[in-house]
């Protein structure tokens, strides 16, 4: 009875963990800087009780963080749950600065006189040869870079859709680079790919180390056009060419508002009639160089 009263209380004041945004801005970028502060009992222990006591506390040692190899006070085998709430947010963080960061870019370029632009959203970067041998995922990708990736990329489009409604003649497209890449590993048969989880040069679980360098007795595979990746994190000419088609002549389902032959005759000066859109539905595996997506259940 009493440990039910205590669960209550906690929660209560869990729920009531203070956000505080002292107007701090991140080098200029509008982000303001966010404190978080939990209260709570020993699940809500951060980790500074060894700052206020001399004894021995049993959650300095293991098997105390044993999922991150080093016991930090909390009593967890790893994080707890501010701390992923603090993760998450830094997270957001870092991506929106990289996002304003890449629309100042991209208006400096307009100031200059550039009023057309092709756009590629970012891959999946847990897909990477390298990140893959890195994180030691085998077969699968590492889903916290995908997650990080994703993030950015739904921003960049209402970013881009933002400029070419404020700024006379700005012109964009968005190529889906990461659907796109993700097609081609998850289904690697439909476009004719023998290996997309490792790269055609280098060594280690993924051949993802060493391509090129004179010290290193790196593997190359015998036919690159078997390859999605030619090195640990770039991709092969046969999948340059694929990309550079859709680029050109693609659909919206992976090129949008339009394709690049439609952006280089649209009028010089106009703004644009159609903006970007949040793809919706299921994204259909079908025959080689195929991209669909669907909406409702398929
Ligand atoms: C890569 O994919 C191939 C073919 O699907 C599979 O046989 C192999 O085990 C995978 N390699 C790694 C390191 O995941």
């Amino acid at each position: 009875m009493a440990n039910n009263c205590g669960l209550v209380s906690v929660l209560g004041i869990f729920l009531s963990f203070t956000l505080v945004h002292n107007m701090v801005i991140v080098s200029g970028q509008n982000i303001p800087s966010v404190a978080l502060f939990a209260f709570g009992d020993s699940n809500f222990d951060a980790g500074n009780r060894k700052y206020l006591t001399s004894a021995t506390l049993a959650q300095n040692f293991w098997p105390y963080g044993k999922s991150r190899d080093d016991p930090n006070g909390k009593f967890s085998d790893g994080k707890i749950v501010p701390v992923v709430i603090a993760d998450a947010s830094a997270q957001q963080a870092f991506v929106i600065s990289v996002i304003n960061r890449l629309k100042y870019n991209i208006v400096m370029l307009y100031s200059s006189g550039a009023s057309k632009f092709v756009v590629h959203n970012v891959a999946p970067l847990g897909c990477l040869p390298i990140v893959r041998q890195e994180f030691n995922t085998g077969n699968e990708c590492y889903e916290k870079f995908n997650d990080l990736a994703k993030q950015h990329n739904a921003r960049l489009g209402p970013m881009l859709n933002e400029l070419a409604k404020a700024k006379p003649g700005f012109q964009f497209t968005l190529f889906d680079f990461y659907n796109v890449i993700l097609r081609r590993t998850q289904g690697n048969m439909n476009y004719r790919y023998s290996f997309t989880n490792i790269s055609c040069c280098g060594i280690g679980s993924h051949n993802a180390y060493g391509c090129g360098f004179p010290n290193v007795h790196s593997k190359l595979c015998e036919y690159q056009r078997s390859y999605l990746y030619s090195d640990a994190r770039h991709n092969t000419e046969k999948a340059q060419e694929s990309f550079a088609h859709l680029l050109f002549g693609a659909d919206p389902n992976v090129v949008q508002p339009i394709n690049i032959r439609e952006l280089i005759t649209y009028p010089v000066n106009e703004d644009m009639s159609e903006f970007w859109k949040e793809p919706v539905g299921d994204i259909l595996l079908l025959d080689d160089g195929i991209d669909v997506k669907v909406s409702g259940s398929m």
